[in-house]
């Protein structure tokens, strides 16, 4: 090898929508930060369209000023564009590789591969890295990738058995972009540094548990995907799952990535659906119809116009081996709902004693996005009355305090930095991927055994009434801001 020693990121899929709206900006961020520099790093963008490295930089260029953080930031854009260099290569063809070899090797010994294309292309990739001998054991390796990791069971096993013929586990880095979210991250910070949250968090205290990921926007033009897909394995199999996570947990020993990967896995283990015969008071499938704003799902772009496809999903599931076994956790999903919103709201029991019967329940609610915060309703006199309990909300609003995003780091950036510094924690390990693809086919698996029917909902509105019956049978509802307030 000859040339500097520098870590060269090489992105295939260089060309496409991820690589623009999320990898350049991060990236263009982290050179701000100096957590890489012209001297230490190299960053190949691999595409098969015929630019030259001239022609994409302008291209990036546009696309940092657009969705960096540090767009303001102009006096250092040239410096960062000349440190990447477009190579043409079908990744397709082997005979291809022989230039990026080349456009690698001189550069340095510590190779990141960042594969920004459909899983059914990645061991395609690792493939012809191995064969064209761009990866061998002389040099430091990490593959990026993004989930969904297959789209099934077979297909996440048969990918993952194709890329560790050339990357072992540990150089795998399996990304799933909610995990690097602020609040997110935060669950455990506020679950296990404060007394108060760490002690009550058990069945002896929870009543319920929600997580709830609604989106306003439809499938714009990922239909062709998303047709294919579905809520439950586009949201529910990796960020509500990763999600749930985080909320069930038990302390993990340390943060590093094995005790935290442990704990995860440990949750995933122990999930439990309602059984068949039960199973249709507890999950429910929806999509979405017209509304005098919206087409519905089926007049959308690449959706087949018979689709049985779901853009709504909810269910109860119970966890059966922690400490908070056996109270009802409530999931749900959906695009096109009234709200964007990501909450995570944990409704604390009733409490017991001679003012018990008037007191409303402690909530506390973690705001993941689009408004980052949490807040906890708790109970004080009403001024003036002397019995008459207040349910009031100590309310923190993070994105108001940190209100430009300048302050905290966006999900992508998070992910690579913790790359660059070989720092697993945020990122999936196989052992959650194949969890993750056997809860979710036995979800399918029983939903067919239970013939529950697709149920529509109108756009921009709540979701099927359905979702709120399996809540209702426990005597609960679903968090919403309005209920919350206006208690
Ligand atoms: C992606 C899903 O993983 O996450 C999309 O494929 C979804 O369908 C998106 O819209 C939501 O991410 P965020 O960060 O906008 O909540």
């Amino acid at each position: 090898m000859n040339g500097s020693n520098k870590t060269v990121f090489s992105i295939f899929g260089g060309t496409g929508d991820l690589t623009h709206r999320k990898l350049l900006p991060a990236l263009f961020d982290l050179f701000v930060l100096e957590e890489i520099t012209v001297s230490n790093f190299q960053l190949l963008i691999i595409g098969r369209r015929e630019y030259t490295s001239d022609i994409y930089r302008e291209q990036a260029r546009v696309s940092i000023e657009k969705y960096a953080r540090f767009n303001k930031k102009k006096e250092l854009y040239d410096q960062f564009l000349a440190i990447m260099t477009y190579v043409q290569v079908d990744y397709t063809t082997l005979d291809d590789y022989v230039k990026l070899k080349e456009a690698i090797q001189t550069q340095g010994c510590r190779h990141l591969f960042y594969l920004a294309v459909a899983p059914s292309s990645f061991s395609t990739i690792t493939t012809n890295l191995k064969l064209s001998k761009i990866v061998d054991d002389s040099c430091e390796k990490q593959l990026l990738i993004e989930k969904p990791f297959g789209d099934d069971l077979a297909s996440a096993i048969q990918i993952n058995d194709e890329i560790k013929q050339v990357f072992d586990e540990e150089e795998i880095y399996r990304i799933d972009h909610y995990l690097a979210k602020e609040m997110i991250i935060n669950i455990l910070t506020i679950r296990f540094s404060n007394q108060v949250f760490k002690s009550l968090w058990n069945k002896e205290s929870i009543e319920n548990i929600q997580i709830s990921i609604t989106e306003q926007v439809g499938v714009g033009d990922r239909g062709g995907y998303y047709d294919t897909s579905g809520a439950l394995k586009d949201m529910f199999q990796s960020h509500l799952i990763q999600m749930l996570t985080y909320v069930l947990m038990d302390e993990p020993k340390s943060m590093s990535p094995q005790d935290i990967h442990h704990a995860q896995e440990k949750v995933i283990d122990y999930l439990e659906l309602a059984d068949t015969e039960h199973f249709s008071d507890s999950f429910v499938r929806g999509q979405y119809l017209a509304n005098k704003d919206s087409s519905g799902y089926l007049e959308e772009n690449r959706i087949h116009p018979e689709s049985e496809t779901e853009t709504f999903v909810a269910m109860e599931i119970r966890s059966n081996n922690t400490s908070l076994e056996g109270i009802p956790i409530y999931v749900r999903t959906g695009k096109r709902m009234e709200k964007q919103e990501t909450v995570v709201a944990i409704t604390f029991k009733h409490p017991e004693g001679f003012m018990a019967k008037n007191a409303p329940q402690n909530v506390l609610v973690i705001r993941v996005g689009p408004d980052e915060g949490i807040y906890f309703k708790v109970n004080i006199k009403r001024p003036g009355n002397y019995d008459e309990i207040q349910s009031v909300t100590m309310d923190f609003c993070q994105s108001c305090i940190y209100e430009n995003r300048l302050n905290t780091p966006q999900a992508y950036e998070r992910l690579l930095m913790m790359a660059l510094r070989n720092d697993r924690t945020l990122f999936t390990s196989w052992k959650m991927a194949r969890q993750s693809w056997e809860l979710t086919e036995e979800i399918q698996k029983r939903s067919q055994i239970a013939n529950i029917p697709l149920t529509n909902y109108l756009a921009y509105t709540q979701g099927p009434i359905k979702a709120w019956e399996i809540l209702q049978k426990n005597g609960h509802e679903w968090y919403t801001e309005d209920i919350f307030m206006n208690q």
